[in-house]
């Protein structure tokens, strides 16, 4: 089985908590879903994912290897799920979603190239979909910047440089139940596989 897209392999999330959704209101406007006792928020994870990145000591005890991504698994605040991970040049992980989980990431060296989706897909009951035009998002993350995301957040992350290993940190809450991979051909995205975490062990 190949690994999941964000955290290969390794300890897969001890959690099966189910991830929070939100649903539509009579309206068709998403309705605020509450946040779960204890649970933390976006800016909380957010400040996670910064302050982790800034602890050179930490981030350095991260292996690199030339020839594929490494990690190390952290306490995230309240809960959460986070990892230390590694791209050497070139590496990227391909679209993908979180299962409804809401995350943020920071980088801690080099430079992480993301591509997003400006638009709220839906999660189930799809194979294909053609993606309106300007829909497309793009960010390159370098050394010290940081972004969160929603729990309906569709993206790729790549290191694009030819020569320097990017490092990021990223925290999700919840920990992720699963995840959809989708493979992108112009403006039509595929939904290729839906990973489980029992999978990424
Ligand atoms: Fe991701």
């Amino acid at each position: 089985m190949s690994p999941s897209p964000d955290i290969p392999a390794s300890a897969a999330p001890a959690s099966t908590a189910v991830a929070p959704r939100a649903v539509a209101s009579p309206a068709g406007s998403p309705a605020p879903v509450p946040a779960a006792p204890g649970a933390p928020t976006q800016a909380e994870l957010l400040a996670f994912v910064r302050r982790t990145a800034a602890d050179a000591e930490l981030v350095s005890t991260l292996p690199l290897d030339p020839e594929g991504r490494t990690w190390i698994r952290l306490e995230g605040p309240a809960g959460s799920e986070a990892w230390i991970i590694g791209w050497p040049p070139g590496t990227g992980t391909g679209w993908h979603d979180h299962g409804g989980s809401f995350g943020a990431f920071a980088t801690a060296g080099g430079a992480l190239q993301e591509d997003s989706l400006a638009a709220r897909l839906p999660t189930e009951g799809w194979k294909t979909l053609e993606l309106a035009e300007g829909v497309d998002r793009a960010r390159k993350l370098t050394k010290g910047d940081a972004r969160a995301f929603g729990s309906h957040h569709v993206h790729e992350v790549r290191n694009e440089s030819d020569s320097e290993h990017a490092v990021s940190v990223h925290a999700y809450y919840p920990p992720l139940p699963l995840m959809r991979r989708y493979s992108r051909t112009g403006a039509v995205l595929r939904l290729e596989q839906v990973e489980r975490p029992q999978e990424w062990q």
